[in-house]
């Protein structure tokens, strides 16, 4: 088992370390051409299953399910098609109104959840035509999906998702960016300056990972009772899923709210013991971000924000800032997951559980 881990201390670090890797594979012959997506000569997924789609539904469980929500907000500003989301154990109960027109996108690093499985069979009956997006050839998804787009991350043993949902993510935005293109939503311009940030996207991701200590941040909070997360638009799924990994991992209980509806509930538990973990990367909504951080520090909680290399502000406001490079805005969360998840990391080691099989915890649910 330590030769499998390859010198890190657990698999999921191993994993988390060999997120460049999986991005790249997971982009590399599919960003060939300078201006666009080439999704054409994928064997298991004919493009003809993207045109004239009216609707986009994704169904998933867990980590999938906040990769589904960082690509609604991608395809919808990129290709202007409506993108619907939904936990596939809610949505394969309540009579779902859909079919023809309607894209079903599956997304199950396994291809073997059950509900989410089912989700894609109901759609599938009634008239949708389905996608699978997942990490495993021959898996039961691609059986019962109408096309398939691997993500291809390689092996992931540690329960708790990483490298598996960073490509995700990015085969989301390899989708809306086609979408785009086939729809003539973005102009050729756009689509080649967001087709470069992407493919920097691996290198990033790995001077990022050369520079992080989270050691101290993880020392001084690693016996709180509670943290917060809050984001914004694209930086709420990443919140969401930052709060899902600590919560995963170390046991600590943790909320993710969209940091506009903090003072409707959440700002009720803040005082001076709360961690508040910010998403503050770049976006039109990162003043609104900053004010919320603000609304923060005034009730006497720490702020521990993610910001890219170029945000100066945010260091007046912040107890502690975790710099990301900085890259095209909606493409931020591929980087700004990567903090949270070895934050999550730090914590659950010093608190001495194991991260790879936390308690309770299946990598595969295959039962409802
Ligand atoms: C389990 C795993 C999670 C995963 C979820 C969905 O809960 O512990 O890491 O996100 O299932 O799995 P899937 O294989 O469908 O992506």
């Amino acid at each position: 088992e330590t030769a499998e881990k390859g010198g890190f201390e657990t698999f999921m670090l191993k994993e988390i370390h060999e997120q460049a890797d999986a991005v790249a594979e997971t982009i590399a012959d599919r960003t060939v051409r300078t201006d666009g997506v080439d999704l054409a000569e994928e064997a298991s997924f004919d493009e003809a299953l993207l045109h004239g789609v009216r609707r986009i539904i994704v169904v998933a469980c867990g980590t999938s399910f906040h990769a589904g929500l960082i690509g609604r907000y991608a395809i919808e500003e990129w290709a202007r098609v409506p993108v619907e989301l939904e936990v596939a154990s809610e949505y394969r109960y309540r009579n779902p109104i859909v079919g023809e027109g309607d894209l079903v996108i599956g997304i199950t690093q396994s291809g073997e959840t059950a509900d989410t499985l089912a989700a894609m069979r109901l759609a599938r009956e009634r008239g949708a035509t389905v996608l699978a997006i997942t990490n495993v050839m021959g898996s039961q998804a691609t059986r019962d999906a109408d096309g398939v787009l691997y993500t291809r991350a390689g092996l992931e043993i540690g329960v708790a998702a990483t490298k598996t949902f960073i490509c995700q993510v990015a085969v989301m935005y390899l989708l809306g960016l086609r979408l785009a293109e086939l729809r003539g939503t973005l102009d050729v311009a756009t689509r080649t300056r967001l087709m470069t940030e992407l493919k920097r996207v691996p290198h990033e991701i790995d001077a990022l990972l050369s520079g992080l200590d989270l050691e101290a941040i993880a020392r001084q909070h690693y016996q709180r009772e509670f943290f917060l997360y809050l984001g914004r638009h694209v930086g709420l799924p990443v919140a969401m899923e930052g709060a899902l990994k600590l919560k995963e991992i170390s046991y600590i209980p943790t909320d993710a709210y969209a940091a506009g509806e903090m003072k409707h509930g959440p700002i009720a538990l803040l005082d001076e013991s709360t961690p508040v973990v910010c998403i503050a990367t770049d976006s039109p909504l990162l003043d609104k971000v900053v004010s919320n951080v603000q609304e923060v520090r005034a009730r006497g909680a720490h702020v521990i924000a993610i910001a890219s290399e170029g945000n100066i502000e945010i260091g007046e406001h912040a107890e502690q800032v975790i710099r990301i490079p900085a890259m095209d805005w909606m493409l931020q969360p591929l980087l700004a997951v990567i903090p949270l998840q070895l934050l999550a990391y730090r914590i659950a080691r010093l608190r001495g559980l194991n991260v790879d099989q936390p308690r309770n915890l299946a990598k595969t649910v295959t039962v409802e």
